[in-house]
């Protein structure tokens, strides 16, 4: 067999390739290395590796310890900052190089997209989590709400045939507490119903406007400057606009009230993307709309951020807890996806997409 061109065999590969000289220099880059890093071959062909991704990052080191006689090396899910879109989720190895007198000589760097993998299993974990929300709920409703119903109207008839200003107090405690916990249940009930979106082509800085103009007198966001960074190129979409309101209006809220007390800004940025190859039914990359929502507040603690979304879970005195549980439930209505990043002291950012075609069953009703 003739010697084929190595440049062109590692392009092949669906995993990622970097090849280091002893000294540390990228000698070579593969067309998907070239993808994860965000960087041009021409532009990282001769540059210490320590450059491509960071000198802590999980490239660097792994190299440094191939090409320090440290063997072969695996680290798994290593953030890959990207200058455009979320972060991907990356596996790097490497593993030392030898000439033929069995000196080292360099070292190759793999890279191996995780990402979609992650994606997915987040997605039906959420799905999941939405679907037993939905299973509660209606058990709820029907246990709670209807006895509530009964204890509203003995509140009422006893406020009305109170002797004295004490038991009249307390009658009307009771009706006023089981309206605060009917209320409650009614914005659980969104979970159980499958209620059908109106569906109607809008434009999606409409929405947002909607939201920033509903927010505009809000005391929470005296503090707080906005900046709407839209791209003005993007298409419209079929989406019910008042359930799309709310789930940004939720998002929108959280980030002013984070920043409530030192002040900030929220930046509302816009964009489009092409979702992932396999995201799509048929294949193909399937374009989404992408909504961030960034604020400069103090961030989520780590072990919160993981269970954000779960109802009632809360750190605010007066929260329900139920603000992101309900736009993610929106947004997956929409066949889109919310993801939440943060950074202690960093601030934190609610990450929207809305797919241009809709391919979630969930969405077609
Ligand atoms: N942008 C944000 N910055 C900091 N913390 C946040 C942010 N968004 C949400 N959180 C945290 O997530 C919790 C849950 O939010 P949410 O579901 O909207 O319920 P609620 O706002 O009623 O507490 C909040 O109590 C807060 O601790
Ligand atoms: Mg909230």
């Amino acid at each position: 067999m003739p010697p084929r061109d190595l440049a062109r065999v590692l392009d092949a590969l669906p995993d990622g390739a970097v090849v280091i000289d002893a000294s540390g220099s990228v000698e070579l880059l593969s067309a998907e290395a070239s993808r994860i890093l965000g960087l041009s071959r021409d532009a990282a062909r001769g540059r210490a590796v320590e450059r491509l991704a960071g000198a802590d990052h999980a490239v660097a080191r792994l190299a440094r310890a191939a090409l320090g006689g440290g063997g072969t090396s695996l680290e798994s899910s290593c953030p890959v900052a990207q200058r455009f879109g979320p972060a991907l989720v990356v596996e790097v190895g490497a593993a030392p190089l030898f000439d033929d007198t069995g000196a080292l000589c360099g070292a190759v760097v793999t890279l191996r997209d995780r990402t979609l993998q992650q994606e997915l299993s987040h997605a039906v974990s959420e799905r999941e989590q939405l679907e037993a929300f939905g299973r509660i709920a209606a058990g709820i409703a029907h246990e709670v709400k209807n006895p509530l119903g009964g204890i509203r109207g003995a509140g009422e008839l006893l406020a009305l045939r109170a002797a004295d200003g004490k038991t009249r107090e307390a009658a009307e405690l009771i009706v006023r507490e089981a309206d605060r916990i009917s209320a409650l249940v009614d914005d659980l009930m969104v979970f159980a119903r499958g209620d059908a979106l109106r569906l109607s082509p809008m434009n999606v800085h409409v929405v947002l406007d909607d939201v920033l103009d509903l927010l505009a007198h809000d005391p929470v966001g005296a503090r707080c400057r906005v900046e709407r960074r839209y791209d003005p190129s993007l298409p419209e979409i079929h989406a019910d606009a008042d359930r799309l309101v709310q789930a940004f209006l939720n998002l929108a809220r959280n980030a002013l009230q984070a920043m409530e007390e030192r002040g900030g800004t929220l930046v509302i940025a816009t964009r489009m993307t092409l979702g992932h190859r396999l995201a799509g039914n048929d294949g193909e990359p399937s374009p989404t709309l992408l909504i961030e929502f960034r604020d400069d507040g103090p961030g989520i603690d780590p072990d919160l951020l993981d269970r954000l979304g779960t109802p009632f879970l809360t750190t605010r005195p007066g929260g329900t807890g139920l603000g992101i549980a309900l736009a993610r439930h929106w947004i997956a209505r929409h066949g889109g996806t919310l993801r939440l990043e943060s950074e202690p002291g960093n601030g934190t950012i609610a990450r929207v997409g809305l797919p241009l075609r809709r391919t979630s069953p969930r969405a077609a009703s």
